[in-house]
């Protein structure tokens, strides 16, 4: 029979693509939304962690959760509310999960979260991280240390329980990409700050087909970083985009000053970043199939 897969935070960039591809391939899935009529091609069950609300049937639902809810990072300037939305829509969210968990004495199920290679700090160096070295010191860190902490209770409940740190999600659809493409397009692409910070990222599909290879390959647990094996920097990201859109790149590079001017604190997504290692995931027989340009071209 196949599995009953419960998306939290479905109806987002991931959870929406996911959610198609896992009904193609015959599972019954079923999203965890503040909206009750999020998407009528699935079960939508309601939940508001904020009032501690979350219909019940959910849990009951699911031999597999997976679990992508979180206020958006770079949709908004990191106010003081801000970020302890961010942080409270990934912690207070899955301890609601928890709680029911006991109140049910729901057992038999896996865990599979979404995490963040922000765990790692967000700066500019040459070191390659993997998943066992430390997580940084600024405020995305102290997210995501907070967020894997919080998934982590779930291990004595869970069959088994996995965290993707994911990187930069790439798609026409939302997140990064759509922004850097309006820029390019108008002739004006060039490098952002110093251009040399590098740029983990993903493609959508890819990370698609690892949400859905993790379901089918329940070896798999832990954490594993989610990101392509192809190294990037900001610069070299914006030649081959300005090329694929056949578009000059000549323009002096965007001082910093200006993207923090325009973004604040958030700014520091654009400008700092360091190289992030998907040995370990590799090594699992997992294949990354999409390369930047095909990515690019396609979208
Ligand atoms: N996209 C990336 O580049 C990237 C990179 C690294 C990690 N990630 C992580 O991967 C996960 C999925 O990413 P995504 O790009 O698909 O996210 P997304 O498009 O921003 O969607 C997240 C979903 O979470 C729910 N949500 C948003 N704010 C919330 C809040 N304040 N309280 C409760 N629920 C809230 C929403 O669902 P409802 O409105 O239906 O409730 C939303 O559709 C996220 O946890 C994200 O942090 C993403």
């Amino acid at each position: 029979m196949n599995k009953n897969i419960l998306i939290t935070g479905g109806t987002g960039l991931v959870g929406s693509k996911l959610t198609k591809v896992l009904i193609d391939k015959g599972y019954n899935v079923g999203i965890l939304s503040r909206k009750k009529t999020a998407n009528a091609n699935v079960k939508c069950f309601f939940w508001d962690y904020t009032k501690n609300e979350i219909d019940i049937n959910a849990i009951k639902f699911a031999d597999v959760i997976v679990n992508l809810v979180g206020e958006n990072i770079s949709n908004k300037k990191w106010t003081k509310e801000q970020k302890l939305k961010i942080i409270q829509s990934r912690v207070k969210s899955v301890e609601l999960l928890k709680s029911k968990f006991i109140e049910l004495n729901k057992k038999d199920f896996d865990f599979i979260s979404a995490s963040a290679i922000g765990y790692y700090g967000t700066f500019t160096s040459d070191k390659l991280f993997y998943e066992d070295d430390d997580a940084g010191k600024d405020f995305l860190s102290d997210v995501v240390k907070k967020w894997e902490n919080a998934v982590d209770e779930l291990i004595p409940f869970a069959n088994r329980v996995l965290k993707f740190r994911i990187g930069v999600v790439l798609s026409s659809n939302g997140g990064a990409l759509p922004k850097m493409l309006n820029v390019t397009k108008k002739g004006i692409g060039s490098a952002l700050g110093q251009g040399n910070q590098y740029m983990p990222w993903i493609s959508l599909d890819d990370l698609v087909r690892l949400f859905v290879y993790s379901i089918e390959n329940i070896q798999l647990k832990g954490v594993y970083n989610a990101v392509s094996p192809i190294h990037i920097t900001n610069k070299e990201f914006m030649q081959v985009l300005a090329k694929s859109l056949q578009k000059p790149f000549f323009m002096p590079n965007v001082p910093e000053f200006v993207l923090k001017a325009m973004y604040g604190k958030m700014s520091s997504l654009l400008l700092y970043g360091s190289r992030v290692s998907s040995g370990k995931l590799v090594k699992t027989g997992f294949i990354f199939k999409d390369d930047l340009n095909a990515v690019l071209s396609k979208l």
